[in-house]
């Protein structure tokens, strides 16, 4: 058996703990010989790959990043080096060509779209779900989100010290692009006053009235702010527009924008910290490390089984796997109903929304992982 191996989309901790499970659970469960493509999609459009043995995948477990490289925009049916031309025919004759059996393709959204789409050319693949943003659809968690969110919540914890000392607003914007789950998580966690989310557009007198009463109680106030959260009937914050046609803009700057809405409406001091790439580097958690391990000797063994056209998932706390077509095009946002939301209501944190109330039929339950 001979299998390939790619990383695609933006990198996230936990990859590299994913390849290593994926070609040792190949080399040793099947003798298969396992080979690497380099920069994702990139890697099979231009034939760049190097060979993985059991050594090269040795000592990368705790490693952040991703040892082949990705792109995150390396789309064989839309190619950027080429004025968006379709060059998957070429891709699959390298496939042929290589002789090989399958493919594990480790990405997100976008690259397990890619994974389907080549899939109905007749590569066989296997998509493992990556993203700190936790926002593929079919699976309760993404590996790389419980670093995320670790990181993000470590950053508000010690904003807290420093605006308790200044008695100060402080603003932490996060990743997660249309999806509020990072923002979410760690703003629970850190026990942020208000959370903000894609999911809730935000009403700024809201925001500004818990903060004054905080002011009155002569108390700081922390705010966790999801990259993708939008005023009520306002826009998103655009950083940069980009030329790609999957995903053409850059979110960020949205904790500077409420920030500026708020200064003319409280006396106390703002200030925002936008925490960018940080919540991709570096080593992942041990959760992290676990779900990508069980999600590559999954993935493994799926290969070994023949069942293609699928992506490894995570739901109800077993590990399984679902279909690509159901996962391609789409994402998952935080539903209104969930119980982190629900928890953070009944404790009194806001969501700079008068509208949302606490419903107390969405407390308790099993514990949500989503
Ligand atoms: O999808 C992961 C993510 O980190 C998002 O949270 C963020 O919006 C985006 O990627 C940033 O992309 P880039 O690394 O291209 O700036």
């Amino acid at each position: 058996m001979k299998v390939g191996l790619l990383t695609g989309g933006g990198d996230c901790p936990g990859l590299n703990a994913v390849i290593r499970a994926v070609s040792k659970a190949l080399i040793l469960q099947h003798g298969a010989e396992v080979i690497g493509f380099k920069d994702g999609f990139q890697g099979l459009i231009e034939r760049r790959y190097s060979k993985l043995d059991y050594r090269d995948v040795s000592g990368i477990l705790t490693q952040g990043g991703t040892i082949l490289g990705t792109h995150n925009r390396a789309n064989p049916f839309d190619y950027y080096k080429r004025d968006g031309a379709d060059v998957s025919d070429e891709v699959m004759e390298f496939y042929r060509d290589l002789e090989l059996d399958a493919i594990v393709a480790i990405g997100g959204d976008g690259t397990m779209s890619i994974c389907h789409e080549m899939t109905q050319k007749g590569m066989n693949v296997v998509g493992v779900p990556k993203t700190i943003d936790n926002d593929v659809v079919c699976t309760d968690r993404t590996f790389g989100f419980d670093t995320a969110v670790s990181i993000a919540t470590e950053a508000i914890d010690r904003l807290h010290t420093t605006g308790e000392s200044h008695d100060r607003v402080m603003i932490l914007e996060t990743m997660g692009r249309y999806s509020g789950w990072i923002a979410l998580h760690a703003g629970v966690a850190s026990g942020s006053d208000v959370i903000l989310l894609p999911e809730i557009p935000y009403d700024i007198e809201e925001i500004a009235r818990v903060c004054r009463e905080r002011e009155d109680r002569q108390e700081f106030t922390i705010i966790a702010v999801a990259e993708g959260a939008r005023p009520k009937g306002g826009d998103l914050t655009v950083r940069e527009r980009v030329d790609d046609p999957d995903d053409a803009v850059r979110l960020g700057g949205v904790g500077n924008a409420v920030r500026e809405a708020l200064k003319p409406r409280l006396d106390s001091e703002i200030r925002t910290t936008v925490l960018g790439h940080i919540q991709r580097g570096g080593t992942p958690t041990a959760f992290d490390r676990l779900l990508a391990t069980n999600f590559g000797a999954y993935a493994a063994a799926l290969v070994a089984q023949g069942e293609f056209d699928r992506m490894v998932a995570l739901q109800d706390n077993s590990i399984t796997s679902v279909s690509l077509e159901d996962v391609a095009n789409t994402h998952r946002q935080v539903p209104l109903d969930s119980m982190h939301i629900a928890s953070a209501l009944a404790v009194g944190t806001s969501f700079g929304n008068p509208d949302v109330h606490m419903d107390v039929e969405h407390l308790g339950g099993s514990v949500e992982l989503g």
